[in-house]
């Protein structure tokens, strides 16, 4: 247990989750509005009194029903990046991407799950003439529009999958990829009138799937904060087949501690960390387009699930288990979540490897430093 887990939990709020947990949110909205505690924070100054924040934005998402799907209307998750300890943690997580690209002499780079892309636009842009060619693989069809702009402002080659990782490496990516910067037409599918064409469209799909995964590797295979997103038992069916597409996978997490899913201490996490959140944004955008949906979702069994945290330890294990080797955890930054770690790993045990590389700071899961073994 790390030692945040020590600050008292707001009771009521952790009634109220355990009364989600149960399928009960009306029996959770009623104690977050009990008359035991009348005063809910006003939410101006972002923050209020010990667990009155996190409570009146709780009660205020679950009262109003409002939209789960957190990536499909981006507009809280982008004012959640731009802010509080996210500034920090997308510097560091770029300045470890740009690491990676050099490190490794990356030419080609797979992103899975690239968000509106600032981490890896960044990082590749950060480069120069040495950045590497892009592949940004993202369901989210508002934060790939914002992707594919970043990367045209950057200069950038890149290439965008409207896909989930998985749609991607089973070769469906369903809008086919699009190079903002031509060599493959951005055009697919429009006539010059600006209408649809069956035929041009059938060819950029083609060419899309072509581009998912038959064949082809990438120097590199990465995923910020994305990977989480998906459930345990898929995401090391994904991760295994990662291992046809790059010899090198990069993946930006959090450590979080490991739980009795929803049991008492998981719902204290909770109401501990969340608190924390709220306290880094005003206003109620954050709180309810993006931060109750993804607290909501991780507690009641009814709603749409955003994510599954695990430990760094169960992240390398995972990996090994999807049969990469080389596994190596480093701490990234502090977050209110947990603690950002990188996680990367080896398709095949590299045969050389070079001592001084930034690589050898990392440390294999069982405490070996990187490349003390062939
Ligand atoms: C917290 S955001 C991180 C975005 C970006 N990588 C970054 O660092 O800013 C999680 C992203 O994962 C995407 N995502 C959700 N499910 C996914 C899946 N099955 N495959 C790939 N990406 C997924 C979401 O649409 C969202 O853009």
């Amino acid at each position: 247990m790390t030692s945040s887990m020590s600050g008292s939990a707001d009771d009521v709020m952790v009634r109220a989750l355990t009364e989600l947990a149960a399928c009960r949110p009306g029996d959770a909205l009623a104690t977050l509005t009990s008359g035991s505690h009348p005063e809910p924070a006003t939410p101006t100054s972002g923050g209020g009194p010990a667990g009155g924040r996190l409570r009146h934005e709780l009660a205020g998402y679950l009262a109003a029903r409002h939209d789960s799907r957190v990536y499909e209307h981006p507009t809280a998750f982008r004012a959640f990046i731009d802010g509080g300890g996210n500034v920090e943690l997308y510097r560091a997580t770029t300045a470890q991407l740009a690491a990676a690209y050099r490190e490794l002499d990356a030419r080609t780079v797979l992103d899975l799950g690239s968000g509106d892309g600032r981490a890896v636009v960044a990082a590749a842009a950060s480069l120069g003439d040495r950045a590497p060619r892009l592949d940004l693989v993202e369901p989210s069809a508002a934060l790939l529009a914002d992707a594919s702009a970043a990367t045209r402002a950057a200069g950038l080659t890149a290439r965008t999958h409207q896909a989930t990782a998985q749609e991607f490496l089973a070769g469906q990516d369903p809008q086919g990829g699009q190079d903002p910067q031509g060599g493959h037409d951005p055009q697919a599918g429009q006539d010059p009138q600006g209408g649809q064409d069956p035929l041009a469209e059938a060819a950029g799909r083609c060419r899309g799937l072509l581009a998912g995964s038959a064949g082809r590797r990438w120097d590199l295979v990465e995923a910020t904060f994305a990977l989480h997103a998906i459930a345990p038992a898929e995401r090391t069916e994904v991760l295994a087949a990662l291992r046809g597409l790059a010899d090198t996978v990069l993946i930006v997490e959090f450590d979080v501690p490991e739980f009795d899913d929803r049991g008492p201490a998981h719902l204290t996490y909770l109401a501990q960390r969340y608190e924390r959140g709220l306290a880094e944004y005003e206003g109620s955008l954050v709180a309810r387009g993006f931060l109750m949906p993804v607290l909501v979702g991780q507690v009641d069994p009814g709603r749409v699930r955003q994510t599954w945290e695990q430990p760094a330890a169960r992240w390398a294990e995972q990996l090994q288990e999807a049969g990469w080797h080389d596994v190596t955890v480093a701490p990234l930054a502090d977050h209110w979540w947990a603690p950002a770690i990188v996680v990367t790993a080896r398709a095949l045990r590299p045969r050389v490897v070079r001592p001084d590389s930034a690589l050898s700071r990392w440390r294999r899961q069982d405490g070996r430093p990187y490349g003390s073994s062939p």
